[in-house]
């Protein structure tokens, strides 16, 4: 078991990080401990990707199953290519396009990764991550790092370092504070290992952008499938949710709201009457531009208020909301659950 013991925070520049900081922050991760960080998508908590017993202190920290595979992160493509036993010439055309940037390839793993990182399973997630604060820290350290998002499992995704510190304090090293990150919402994570690419978890990348350099729209993996399949086992459902329970409303299934419990309300993609007087506080997201990199803060911020139930209007179903409705539906307990 880790021993528990306080976190520490550096705060830090995200283009221009000073060199003690990652000095400091690479001397952890290579010793074996753990780092949060950010990356462009959502704070990372890294560990030394070689090293077996740095990994389980990422299970540990999070309470993660040991069957949820962890994402290999490292500075450059060609960091990338010997960590792959195959290297598709989609890769490669993926990687120039997008990395570095918020897309995840699955490829066959070979050796240099240990089993733990995967799971057991024969493929590894890479990713080459955007600020150079991360690309920093991996160079210094001189390993590849995994790094699941910075969350105790199941829980919210964090967006900035006082959402890491609200969930993982204690439980790990240090946290390298770099302000708020960009892209907010987690990469897309796209499966290379069949006959037809696959998506296996949605993000800001879209299929639309995957296919202007694949030439064909890839699959994307259906939540029934997810259910039979589990072949990403972190995809399961309510893994990126609050604590107070959180309800999926349309605004005519608003209308009768009518119980007196506390409730915040968060309404993406459109705005609805004014009057909700059953609400105690309301954040609306209109577009999915402003929506990607809010979603979680917001949903921290309506957890922080302690109501008793969240309702969340869903934005259309559109492409452009796809990598948020994902979040959504996973967030959310199912309608026939409602307290009203
Ligand atoms: O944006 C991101 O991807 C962030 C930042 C920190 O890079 N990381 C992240 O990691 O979201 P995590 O562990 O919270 O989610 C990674 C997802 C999990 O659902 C996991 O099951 C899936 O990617 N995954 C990782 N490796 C995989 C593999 N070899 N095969 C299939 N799915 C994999
Ligand atoms: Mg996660």
């Amino acid at each position: 078991m880790r021993r528990h013991r306080p976190t520490r925070t550096l705060v830090v520049l995200p283009d221009a990080p000073d060199p003690d900081a990652i000095a400091e922050a690479a001397a952890i991760i290579r010793r074996g401990g753990l780092v949060a960080f950010a990356t462009e998508t959502v704070y990372g908590l890294g560990a030394d990707a070689t090293s077996p017993q740095a990994l389980r202190g990422i299970f540990a920290a999070k309470g993660r199953p040991s069957t949820n595979p962890l994402i290999v992160h490292v500075d450059s493509v060609d960091s990338a290519r010997p960590l792959a036993a195959d290297w598709p010439d989609s890769a490669e055309r993926l990687a120039a396009r997008f990395w570095p940037g918020p897309l995840t390839l699955v490829l066959p793993k070979t050796p240099a990764i240990p089993d733990v990182a995967t799971a057991g399973g024969p493929t590894v997630g890479l990713r080459v991550p955007r600020p150079r604060i991360a690309r920093d820290l991996i160079a210094r350290s001189g390993v590849p790092i995994a790094a699941p998002s910075a969350n105790r499992s199941l829980g919210l995704s964090p967006t900035t370092a006082r959402h890491v510190a609200k969930s993982l304090d204690g439980r790990i090293d240090l946290i390298l504070d770099s302000g708020p990150t960009a892209v907010g919402l987690e990469s897309t994570v796209l499966d290379l290992t069949g006959n037809r690419a696959l998506i296996l978890r949605p993000g800001t990348i879209t299929a639309e952008n995957l296919a202007e350099v694949l030439g064909d729209l890839p699959a994307i993996r259906s939540r029934s499938d997810e259910a039979t399949v589990a072949r990403s086992p972190g995809q399961g459902d309510v893994h990126y949710a609050p604590r107070t329970p959180a309800y999926l409303a349309s605004f005519e299934d608003l209308a009768q709201f009518d119980r007196p419990s506390r409730a915040g309300l968060l309404v993406l993609g459109a705005t609805g009457p004014a009057e909700m007087v059953a609400f105690g506080h309301r954040i609306e997201l209109l577009s999915p531009e402003f929506a990607e990199p809010h979603f979680y803060d917001a949903l921290h911020r309506l957890d922080e208020m302690a109501f008793d139930v969240l309702v969340i209007v869903p934005p259309p179903d559109t492409p452009q909301w796809a990598a948020v409705r994902d979040r959504l539906l996973r967030a959310t307990r199912p309608p026939e659950l409602r307290p009203w």
